[in-house]
């Protein structure tokens, strides 16, 4: 990357995800060690005293990579020149809130995020949404940014393929980085489908070495869509470390290059692969190399997977048909 520091712009900076991401991105967790920063942080005014004593702990670090911190709540500020858009800030669901209110104040943000980036942006902007409802939030910024290809604008399921990995590596007895191939497909919701049928471990067929179809149909599928929920319940709040690093995961891979024969798990622009409808941000399995990713072509989907892609993509053709009506993705 050469010496001209990157842009990382960062939204919802004080919150629990941001704190488990900076001090990593700052330390060169992300970009490599060669690649000096410029952070460029974003809040609502109400969080800008909090952001403030963030910003005052990353210059306690001494970072040597880390060249200047900007703390602000104006988006087009934020964004400026941004090469890496980290979309973390959402408002989350409170009491008494339906679907459709989260969808709507999401919708605004998301709006109001996608056309500062349309016009601050560098031409070269990466952008990952990671604040949920995760894929509608990167459709509705992806479609208020009509000037950057779509192309560059993803939403998190690392967190999903990274835990679908640890659940395998659990149940086999092998080592993470045995494992390769684990696929997500469509929504970062609870209709994610975590697709083991390509997936080996130590170079054998996962499901050969575990042998046992119960435990993929009962155990590994469920635990893998409810995880984040079964994280709320025991922490009383919503992962925020394994977040941290899935979002740190996918960035310093789309732009570094995924490792040999191995792929990973980008919600990314659909191209119409695999039946998923052209344009909705759907999860597949991707490999990158020289800055862009590639959906992995050709491969076979059994019965038993494809329903449960078809019911994930549902949902976000549902998703995407309420923001539709919203006002905040014009109908097509
Ligand atoms: P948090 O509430 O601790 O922090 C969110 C921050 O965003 C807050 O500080 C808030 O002030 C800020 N914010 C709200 N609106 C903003 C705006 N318009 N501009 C800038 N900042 C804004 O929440 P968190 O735990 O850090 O989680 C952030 C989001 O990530 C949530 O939506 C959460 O559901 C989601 N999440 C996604 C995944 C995933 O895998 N995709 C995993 C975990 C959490
Ligand atoms: C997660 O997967 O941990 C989160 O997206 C859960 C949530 O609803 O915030």
């Amino acid at each position: 990357m050469g010496t001209t520091p990157v842009t990382v712009t960062v939204t919802g900076a004080s919150g629990q995800i941001a704190y488990g991401l900076l001090f990593r991105i700052a330390g060169g967790a992300m970009l490599g060690r060669d690649a000096p920063i410029r952070l460029r942080l974003l809040e609502i005014p109400a969080a800008v005293a909090s952001l403030e004593g963030v910003a005052m702990e990353l210059e306690d670090g001494a970072y040597p990579l880390l060249s200047s911190i900007d703390i602000t709540d104006d988006p087009k500020v934020a964004f400026e020149g941004a090469n890496i858009a980290l979309l973390v800030g959402a408002r989350p669901r409170t009491k008494g809130m339906e679907r459709s209110d989260l969808l709507a104040a999401n919708g605004a943000i998301f709006t109001d995020h996608g056309s500062a980036i349309n016009a601050v942006s560098d031409d070269d902007v990466k952008v990952l949404v990671v604040g949920n409802p995760a894929n509608t939030n990167a459709l509705i910024a992806m479609n208020n940014a009509p000037d950057v290809p779509r192309s560059r604008f993803t939403a998190l399921t690392r967190l999903d393929h990274n835990r679908a990995i640890a659940q395998l590596a659990k149940k086999t007895g092998a080592a993470a980085a045995d494992i390769e191939r684990v696929a997500i497909w469509g929504n970062h919701s609870n209709t994610q489908y975590p697709d083991l049928f390509h997936a080996t471990v130590a170079g054998r067929p996962a499901l050969e070495v575990v042998d046992d179809p119960d435990w993929l149909e009962h155990d590994f599928i469920p635990t893998v869509q409810e995880r984040g929920t079964a994280i709320i319940k025991a922490r009383g709040a919503s992962s925020a470390a394994s977040a941290a690093n899935g979002a740190i995961n996918h960035v310093r891979d789309w732009v570094r290059g995924t490792d040999g024969s191995n792929w990973v798990s980008m919600a990314v622009c659909s191209d119409g692969s695999y039946s998923v409808p052209e344009g909705l941000i759907s999860s597949f399995p991707v490999t990158c190399t020289d800055g862009e990713y590639t959906i992995v072509p050709g491969l076979d989907i059994a019965e038993f997977s494809q329903q449960r892609i078809s019911a994930s993509v549902a949902e976000l053709e549902h998703e995407r048909a309420a923001v539709e009506e919203l006002g905040f993705v014009k109908p097509r």
